[in-house]
Formats: C-alpha cells, structure tokens, sequence
C-alpha cells in the first residue's frame, strides 16, 4: 500500500527490508514449534543471580555515576578489562583501542557508516551473516561474495574479487554463522597477506571465538596482521577492525558489544557514536563489568561450553540417526549453528513449510547470501541452530525435521520415476 509517507522516505531506505529470519521467527513462535531458526544463545544458563546481585550493587553503591551520562568511548574499567581479556588471544590492545558498543550490530552500523560510499562493494563470504548485510546495504553497499567451505573462506579464489577493487573485506573467522566453520590457519595468513597487498581492510567479526568445545583456539586475523607483516608493535597501525560482543557470553538482552581498532579509527566512531546514541548504557556497562570481575565471567564460559557442546553432540547424533546418506553438513568446532546441505533437486524454502507442518522450524539458507552471492545453490541449504533447545527437544526436532525431509526426497524420487 502506498501512503503519502513512502515518498517521503530517503532513498537510502529502499532497498531495506525486514529481516527475513526476524518474519520467520513469527511463523515459529507457537509452543508446539520446536524451533532451530533463532540464534538465541540458551537462556536457561543466563547468570541470573549472578546479574541481580550486580544491578544492586551498582545501584546501591555508585547510581550517581550509573545513571548518569557517561563518556561515548564506554565506561573505562569495561574498557580496561575488555584490553586485559583479549591480550590472552594475542590481540595487543589499551584502553584506548577500545570503544563500547550496542551490541556488535551497532559496531557493523557505525563501520558502515565510517567507510562505506553509495556503491562501495563490501567483501563477503558466501554465505555470511544476515545482519551485516543488513547494516551496509543502508549506506548503498554493493557486494562481492567469495564461496566458502568446510575450512571457511576460500582464500585461494581471493585474488581476482580483491582486484575488482572492494572497499572493504568483511570475514567471519570463527564458528560462522550461518555454516559453523572456522577460517584455517593457513588461509588466516594468505587472506591478511592478500589484504595487505591490496590494501583492503579486514572487518573480523568474531562473538562466537570464546565458544570453542574442540581444538586449539587459533590466531584471530588483527594479530597476524600485526605479526605477518611485522607492523609496529604499538597501537598506532593496523589494517583489522576487531569486533566481539557479550551476546553469546552474558547475555544479548544487555545489547553491549566492541570494538578494537587503531586510536584514529576509535576516534572517528566515537564521533558516529554520538550522533547516533551518545553512549551505550552506563548501567548496564557497569553491571557487565561488575558480572564479569574475579573471574567470574571465565568460569561462566567455561559452563557455557560444557552445556553447548552436548547439544551439539546431540544434535549431530540425531543427524546421522534420522536424515537420509543424501544429506551432509558441516561438524562445527563451537558456536551455536550447523548448516545443512540438501541434494540437488530439493528445495529448503518448500522443506521450511512442509517442517512447520511437522512442528519443526529452521533458517532457509539464502537469507545468508548478498544480492548476487551465489545464489543458485542457496536455496539446497539450512542453518540450524542447536544452542537454544534442551538436548530432548533437539532429538524429537531433528526426528521431525528428518519425516519432512524424506517426504520431500520421496516426493522428488516419485517424480523422477514418473518421468522415465
Ligand atoms: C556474526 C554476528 N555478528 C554480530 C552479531 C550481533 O550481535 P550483538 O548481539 O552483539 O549485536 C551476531 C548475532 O547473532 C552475529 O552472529
């Protein structure tokens, strides 16, 4: 329906939509859905008492500050701890590399808005995340998308879209979502080589690197940038904006996320930062820091791991019990999704509603796709998620999403035989 509002509207908004697993979402919300689309971290291990307690505290012993407003950099203790935690995984960093936002979806907003002109093209895999997509289309991002596999983002087909000139290189290194894979340490190192070769800069998105059930952690892109390339060892350099969240390690009700960058770069966000909100919310930064103090926010991970690698187990069992041989997907090392492959002919947007049918919902996989990003095999894919269910429901899920399945891979067989 037009109304006399539409053409009102900047032309920036026009190529916006909903997000497509924000709709789905709906469709999946009555109780006797079992539900694997969101990427809903557990909320039966949220730290509950734990958070209590801090707002107390906060409250009781420092409101004039909490409820006041603060500095758009981010309250600096938060800030300090966030340096101190990720020097633990190499990444070299003061205070002042640090800025606090809301939500890491905030950070790829504000990013978006810092480097990207109408018709810039962002880097991308194929798939990536919706909602970075969402965030650069606004400023009238185009893309190029480079295929990934079970090792991540393909660098050895980097060479040619690099040339093609992109504005910026936007990777997932870690647990990816939507296909569960991690980047390998051999393509980490082409991919910051190319980069810098071409002088393209790194987005590494990474708010699932902390959930690692198996393996080594490996060396995330901003620090080989550093070392590979034997930069200055200060603070000053860098080619990698760094971004993380406590989403998936607290809880994303908080909305707080960072990001890690060189001081310049810092500097020009903030300035975005606060046109866009002033600040992230004192309040709940002081309460994630006083959650996260004394260690405590180690051992909640540690908790997490524990309570997600078995409802991955779980769910990777029920997948070798109940789909059929034609079917693979990926074994990922941590995080919170696997991603399905159908056989050719099948179809996920029509397995989708034949599943709600059996009461069983997923994320069909060419909502992860750019415009243009190989789309012709989006739509053999699935993104499940298997953090949010308890290991039972994720049985029964799995035992009905294998009925839809069959009926399909059935109905495809029937007619395939029908035309012989
Ligand atoms: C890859 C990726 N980046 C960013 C986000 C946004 O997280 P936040 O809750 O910190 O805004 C998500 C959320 O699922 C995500 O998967």
């Amino acid at each position: 329906m037009s109304t006399a509002w539409m053409s009102r509207y900047a032309q920036r908004t026009q190529g916006v939509r909903s997000s497509a697993i924000r709709e789905l979402l709906k469709l999946t919300e009555r109780p006797e859905v079992i539900s694997f689309a969101g990427g809903l971290p557990a909320s039966d291990v949220f730290p509950t008492d734990r958070l209590r307690a801090a707002c107390r505290k906060v409250l009781e012993q420092q409101p004039h500050l909490a409820l006041q407003y603060g500095a758009t950099e981010g309250y600096e203790p938060l800030r300090e701890m966030i340096a101190r935690h990720i020097a633990r995984y190499g990444i070299k960093a003061r205070s002042e590399n640090v800025l606090i936002t809301s939500g890491s979806q905030q950070a790829l907003d504000l990013i978006g808005k810092l480097l990207l002109n109408a018709g810039d093209r962002v880097l991308v895999e194929a798939p990536t995340y919706l909602g970075a997509l969402q965030a650069f289309s606004v400023y009238g991002a185009g893309y190029v998308s480079v295929p990934s596999d079970e090792d991540g983002l393909r660098s050895d087909l980097l060479e040619a879209p690099l040339r093609s000139g992109p504005k910026v290189m936007y990777v997932l290194p870690n647990f990816q979502n939507p296909g569960g894979t991690t980047l390998s340490e051999v393509r980490r190192h082409q991919l910051v080589l190319l980069a810098d070769q071409y002088g393209i800069p790194i987005i590494e998105d990474d708010p699932y690197g902390q959930l690692r059930y198996e393996g080594e952690h490996l060396t995330p892109l901003v620090v080989l940038d550093r070392e590979n390339l034997r930069r200055d060892s200060g603070y000053s350099i860098g080619n990698v904006i760094y971004l993380s969240t406590f989403s998936k390690i607290l809880a994303p009700g908080l909305r707080l996320g960072w990001i890690v960058a060189p001081p310049e770069v810092i500097g020009k966000l903030v300035q975005l930062k606060q046109g866009a909100d002033l600040h992230t919310s004192t309040f709940v930064q002081m309460v994630a820091y006083e959650v996260a103090r004394d260690n405590f926010l180690d051992q909640h991970v540690k908790l997490i791991r524990r309570v997600y690698r078995e409802r991955r187990d779980v769910m990777l069992e029920a997948l070798t019990r109940c789909f059929p041989p034609e079917l693979t997907w990926t074994r990922p090392m941590g995080g919170l999704f696997l991603w399905v492959t159908l056989p050719q002919g099948m179809d996920a947007q029509r397995l989708f509603e034949s599943a709600l049918r059996e009461n069983v919902a997923f994320v069909p996989g060419d909502s992860f796709y750019a415009p243009n990003g190989h789309q012709d095999d989006a739509r053999r894919h699935l993104r499940l998620n298997f953090s949010a269910a308890q290991p039972d429901q994720i049985r029964e899920g799995i035992r009905r999403l294998g009925v839809a399945v069959k009926r399909q891979l059935d109905e495809l067989r029937a007619l395939a035989t029908g035309a012989r």
